[in-house]
């Protein structure tokens, strides 16, 4: 599971924490939106977090029993598959003021398939190295501008990671990140690509 933002996210009210079972919550960084009910999640099912050394601190702290501290460029083995933690361009604090170190994405690779998904992010000229070290399936880029990249920038990023096939994120949840749907699909479709923008509680094979 990565950033569970539940409780807190109007869009997801059908969504019942209680009953979500997860081995791992990898968080990208500090901001509420993205540490949302990890804390409460990992603490009925034991599972373990991971993420840059900070925000991991903040939650063994906090009681959580299991936690795995990465630092960016890190790449390490999992029962699951391999984990690097990459750059991005953002901030990260808690919301008690807490400081939540340098913000991340994470570059998965297991025997099913490889894929990105980005944390907040700038459009940043890092992600060219992702495709040198790991070729994606899929990547989940986020989308909504105002706090991170917009469409056109995620377009331009699914060029600097080489991957044709995108899950847009961090979109709709607050009106400064509006987006409209229709619009996206088709600039993705322009330049050869996929986007597919996902129902609160929808599952898909990719
Ligand atoms: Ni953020």
């Amino acid at each position: 599971m990565f950033d569970p933002f539940i409780k807190g996210n109007p869009l997801a009210s059908k969504i019942d924490v209680s009953k979500i079972i997860a081995d791992y919550i990898l968080i990208s960084h500090a901001h509420s939106d993205h540490v949302g009910d990890a804390l409460e999640i990992a603490g009925h099912n034991d599972a373990t977090i991971i993420g840059p050394n900070e925000v991991v601190n903040w939650f063994l702290k906090k009681g959580v029993k299991n936690g795995h501290n990465m630092g960016q460029g890190g790449f390490i083995k999992f029962d699951f598959g391999k984990v690097r933690l990459v750059n991005a361009i953002h901030s990260s604090q808690f919301q008690d003021g807490s400081p939540g170190g340098n913000p991340a994405g994470f570059v998965i690779e297991t025997t099913d398939g490889n894929f990105y998904h980005s944390g907040d992010t700038a459009l940043t000229m890092d992600m060219q190295l992702i495709p040198t070290r790991t070729r994606l399936n899929f990547a989940l880029l986020c989308i909504g501008g105002n706090y991170t990249m917009d469409i056109e920038d995620a377009v331009s990023a699914s060029d600097f990671i080489e991957c044709d096939k995108i899950v847009g994120m961090h979109y709709n949840t607050f009106p400064v990140i509006t987006i409209n749907k229709k619009e996206a699909t088709s600039l993705f479709e322009k330049n050869g690509k996929e986007l597919i923008l996902m129902e609160i509680g929808e599952t898909r094979d990719l």
